[in-house]
């Protein structure tokens, strides 16, 4: 009974009436549809004025897909969906299977649930920065726009932003990106006649020297390296020179017939 009670005071139920596909024919039955919330529950209906009709079945259709279907001949049809406005907002069709088929629209329509593509981005000076934010819900967003903490709306006109938007999704290109200026907060805001809604984005902007960090360590790294290796060997060779003498005459005695000869002939002189 609580249940119910909360239920009843949760239909904040928009009646939408709404015009169907009815053909050729100017006569055509009006259909009543509603959406209740109750106990995070959507319930979706739909009510048509013609009980004469002879109906065989009902379809609720959303994105172009069939997501419930019955056999029942009743004027009245329901679709649960689990969840919030939020987050089912669209267009959801009703059918009343008859001869000709008729056919009604639910709308859950909501504020803009504007999120961002990434809630923080980086780019190094001087190069473009590119911020995005996108609205999936029903209906599209009408204005979009962008402003940043203690800066205001930043516009096209500026030269230095490039904004490009549509129904669900707007794009914010910041030229020649600069450490002062343009590191901060940024805010997209998309409005529909529902609301408001807006995320944030927050930007880093690198020094060039900065990117080249890395490559710098690297440097050094092989250079330090280099140095030690050097450094070794120096001290190595030495104790080295002697042990490279002994260990190359052998072979050299072996193979240079021409030091060979010369040997002999020396050793024979002597
Ligand atoms: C539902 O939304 C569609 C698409 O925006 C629109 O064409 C239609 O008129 C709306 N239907 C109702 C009943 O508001
Ligand atoms: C359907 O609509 C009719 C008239 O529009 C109304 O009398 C009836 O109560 C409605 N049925 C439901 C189940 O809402
Ligand atoms: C900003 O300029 C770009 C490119 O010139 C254009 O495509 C876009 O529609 C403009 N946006 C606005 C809000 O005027
Ligand atoms: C956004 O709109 C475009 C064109 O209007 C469409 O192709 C795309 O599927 C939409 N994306 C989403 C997530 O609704
Ligand atoms: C979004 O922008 C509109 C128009 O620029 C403004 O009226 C509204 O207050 C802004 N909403 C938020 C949440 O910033």
């Amino acid at each position: 009974m609580a249940a119910g009670a909360a239920g009843t005071r949760a239909v904040l139920a928009l009646l939408v009436l709404c015009s169907m596909a009815a053909g050729a024919a100017g006569t055509s039955p009006e259909i009543t549809a509603q959406v209740a919330e109750s106990s995070g529950k959507l319930i979706l209906s739909c009510n048509i004025s013609a009980p004469h009709l002879s109906i065989t079945g009902h379809q609720w259709i959303h994105k172009d897909k069939v997501v419930e279907e019955d056999k029942k001949t009743d004027t009245f049809t329901t679709y649960e969906i689990d969840g919030t406005r939020e987050e089912h907002s669209g267009v959801y069709e009703c059918v009343f299977e008859a001869n000709p088929q008729i056919r009604g629209q639910v709308n859950i329509s909501v504020a803009p649930q504007v999120t961002a593509y990434k809630k923080s981005e980086h780019g190094n000076e001087g190069d473009t920065g590119v911020l995005v934010c996108k609205n999936p819900s029903f209906p599209a967003v009408t204005t979009w726009s962008w402003s940043k903490t203690g800066h205001g709306a930043l516009e096209n006109a500026s030269g230095r932003y490039i904004i490009k938007s549509s129904g669900n999704k707007t794009e914010l290109r910041i030229l020649k990106l600069d450490i002062e200026q343009d590191t901060g907060d940024y805010y997209c805001n998309g409005t529909n006649s529902f609301g408001t809604g807006e995320a944030t984005v927050n930007l880093r902007v690198r020094s060039r020297l900065a990117a080249l960090w890395p490559f710098l360590g690297i440097v050094a790294e092989v250079l330090v390296l280099v140095t030690i290796i050097f450094i070794y060997e120096k001290r190595r060779k030495p104790d080295e020179v002697p042990d490279d003498d002994d260990g190359g005459s052998a072979p050299l005695k072996s193979n240079a017939t021409n030091h060979k000869d010369k040997n002999v002939r020396q050793r024979n002189a002597n």
